[in-house]
């Protein structure tokens, strides 16, 4: 089979329009942060779309809400992590994700001029503020969003070219659930498809995998983190082995559809280390992620030791 080119794709597909603005913000973020001896990482997060149409109605999408990304970035910054969090415009971020199913209009009281926060609710959202307060101020997070594959794309290969700078300083956490296949931008239909047509038959091209140029020679001395997600869990180690000979990078985080939230297995050239979180855990709202942030934050301080 034929590898497709990632030149070909980036030649085939559109830039962002604030794609300017965002790499200044990265740029001015890095360096910020290099001046400051702090390690920097790239977190992805959530899925890519892939356009049907140019002026777009229709896209392919994936299940991802960006749940692993959102709190990984949490783990990264109690770390003392700067945070790039390259996401998914409307998936999960970073301390909102607490309050996703909360109406506040059941938590918020007015009293007098104030607004107060009612009954058992009060500690967890002042011990989240003052996180939110501290991260703030101390401006450890960066936002950066996408919405299509190609977006994601551009947005990740400026980043990660930015963050060579910072040398072994620097981790790539590649959470994002990014499509494997794409319409190449000039084989898009302008207009809406018409049902009238028919029945529709899609072709849909391979994308490439960016992790060999990204391993290669966007951010060659950073300590990079892929994932690998299956349903199949004969093929989850496997692919994961398989995916660290070809891309010769640190760690593969292995995934099953079913059990990503209680279950992960961190595989490197070594060692495959598997993480399952007790049922008294997952009820007591222990998250996987602290798991496994603590580990990898801890690789990569042994990483950048001298040799
Ligand atoms: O958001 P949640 O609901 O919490 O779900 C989290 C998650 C399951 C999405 C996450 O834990 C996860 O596994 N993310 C990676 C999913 C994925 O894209 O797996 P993959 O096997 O298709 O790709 C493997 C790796 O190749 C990924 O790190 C990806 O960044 C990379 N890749 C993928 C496509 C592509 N064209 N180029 C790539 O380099």
């Amino acid at each position: 089979m034929d590898l497709p080119d990632c030149n070909d794709f980036f030649e085939n597909s559109q830039k962002p329009d604030n794609f300017d603005s965002v790499r200044c913000a990265v740029e001015d973020f890095v360096k910020k942060h290099i001046d400051q001896d702090r390690n920097i990482v790239l977190v992805t997060s959530g899925g890519t779309t892939v356009p049907l149409e140019s002026q777009t109605v229709r896209f392919i999408d994936n299940f991802s809400i960006g749940t692993r990304g959102a709190t990984s970035a949490e783990y990264f910054l109690s770390s003392n992590y700067a945070v790039i969090f390259l996401h998914r415009k409307g998936s999960l971020k970073p301390f909102q994700r607490h309050f996703q199913h909360i109406n506040f209009l059941d938590i918020l009281l007015a009293s007098g001029d104030d607004v107060i926060v009612q009954g058992d609710q009060k500690s967890r959202v002042h011990s989240i503020l003052s996180q939110y307060d501290h991260v703030k101020s101390s401006e450890l997070l960066l936002l950066v969003e996408f919405t299509t594959l190609g977006e994601y794309l551009y947005n990740l290969r400026a980043a990660a070219q930015i963050l060579r700078s910072a040398q072994k300083r620097a981790m790539l956490y590649l959470a994002a659930a990014v499509s494997d296949f794409y319409i190449p931008a000039g084989q898009l239909p302008k207009h809406k498809i018409q049902s009238s047509d028919g029945a529709l038959t899609i072709s849909l091209q391979l994308v490439p995998k960016m992790l060999r140029p990204l391993v290669s020679s966007w951010v060659p001395n950073a300590f990079v983190t892929s994932f690998k997600l299956e349903t199949d869990p004969l093929l989850l180690v496997p692919k994961a082995k398989q995916a660290l000979k070809t891309y010769k990078h640190q760690v593969v985080i292995g995934n099953l559809l079913e059990r990503r939230k209680f279950e992960v297995v961190i595989v490197t050239q070594d060692v495959e280390r598997w993480f399952h979180l007790t049922e008294v855990e997952q009820k007591t709202g222990v998250e996987i992620e602290s798991r496994l942030i603590d580990i990898l934050t801890e690789m990569h301080n042994q990483f950048m030791e001298p040799a």
